[in-house]
């Protein structure tokens, strides 16, 4: 309709939270019960091609060149949509991405994929957005890609609505953090954290407890990584991995990712520890264990890692950047 047909890309990088975000006060905003805290990660990062198309056109979205499964483009159509409305726009939109890593595993790749989205969909639909704003944009998408609009330590602090529920840098972190992340299993989980979030909340009789001490814990954190104290971040880091998946084990019926060779990455962590290389595990919602080291001990950790758990692959996840977007261009 005589429109140019204007095209923007974005990369970005997932995060791993250190003080989990498990639950939602408001399912449709994505308002979360809780404030969470993460770093994202210099690995597996997502690129998103975003090229609008006539008036009224329905959105495609590709994944590796291919239309995306129905349940996945249907998420991205109607994040198209809300854009396309706060732009004042009803056109359509071509969407081609691609994950460097593996998706749906419980390695962020819905972070990743919503912060990328929601920077090439706002650039090429024409709106400015302050990284606060493009925060709340891609919470929309998912809760944990507002942290992944930001580098390094990132805190999403829940608020209560719209406007008040964003992520920001942590911009006084003084450790020098990386992570080892050992892929137990790549494939896909066997619940959307989604439904296991929703799960949670509703029959987990742990899920108070898990909400009410967050506060402290978060607290605790952000003065961890003040002092630069590594041993407390990665304690804390641990501890809170532990109870959110308390929390889930707790629902009727319960969400349990972790797996025997989660378990036995655990151990191996614990046993590094013993020896004097401090390390500590994290798991999300898949079988998967990433280990929080001190960014210069990260090869080390590896090393005794992979000794201990033949046949796992691990890699080393330095500190990563925030999103960065190209155009709007004319395609
Ligand atoms: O943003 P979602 O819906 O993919 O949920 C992420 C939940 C965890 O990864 C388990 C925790 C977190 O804070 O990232």
């Amino acid at each position: 309709h005589g429109h140019p047909a204007v095209r923007a890309t974005a990369v970005a990088f997932p995060n791993i939270a250190l003080i989990k975000y498990w639950g939602k006060r408001d399912e449709a905003l994505i308002i979360p019960q809780t404030s969470s805290l993460s770093l994202t990660l210099a690995v597996y990062p997502t690129t998103t091609t975003v090229t609008l198309a006539a008036d009224g056109e329905q959105h495609q979205v590709l994944q590796d060149g291919a239309p995306m499964p129905q349940a996945a483009s249907v998420k991205v159509a109607r994040f198209l949509d809300h854009v396309g409305q706060l732009a004042g726009s009803s056109r359509g939109a071509c969407v081609e991405t691609s994950n460097a890593g593996p998706t749906g595993a419980g390695l962020a790749s819905s972070a990743s994929g919503f912060a990328a989205l929601a920077a090439a969909a706002a650039a090429a639909y024409g709106l400015d957005l302050s990284s606060r704003d493009l925060s709340r944009l891609a919470r929309r998408g998912s809760g944990s890609a507002s942290r992944s609009i930001f580098g390094g330590f990132a805190v999403w602090n829940a608020g209560t609505d719209d406007l008040s529920s964003y992520a920001e840098p942590v911009s006084d972190a003084h450790v020098d953090a990386a992570m080892v992340l050992g892929i137990v299993n790549a494939g896909a989980k066997p619940i959307s954290s989604r439904d296991a979030m929703r799960r949670t909340v509703e029959t987990s009789p742990y899920n108070a407890p898990w909400v009410e001490t967050n506060p402290t814990e978060l607290a605790l954190m952000r003065d961890a990584l003040r002092r630069g104290d590594f041993t407390e971040v990665g304690e804390i880091s641990e501890r809170n991995a532990l109870r959110m998946h308390a929390a889930m084990l707790g629902a009727v019926p319960p969400v349990r990712y972790l797996t025997a060779g989660s378990m036995a990455l655990l151990d191996a962590v614990a046993e590094l520890r013993r020896g004097g290389l401090e390390a500590y595990a994290t798991m999300d919602a898949g079988p998967n264990v990433k280990t929080l080291c001190r960014s210069a001990d990260a090869p080390a950790v590896r090393a005794a890692l992979a000794a201990a758990a033949p046949g796992i692959e691990f890699v080393i996840a330095e500190s990563g950047p925030g999103v960065a977007v190209s155009g709007p261009d004319d395609a």
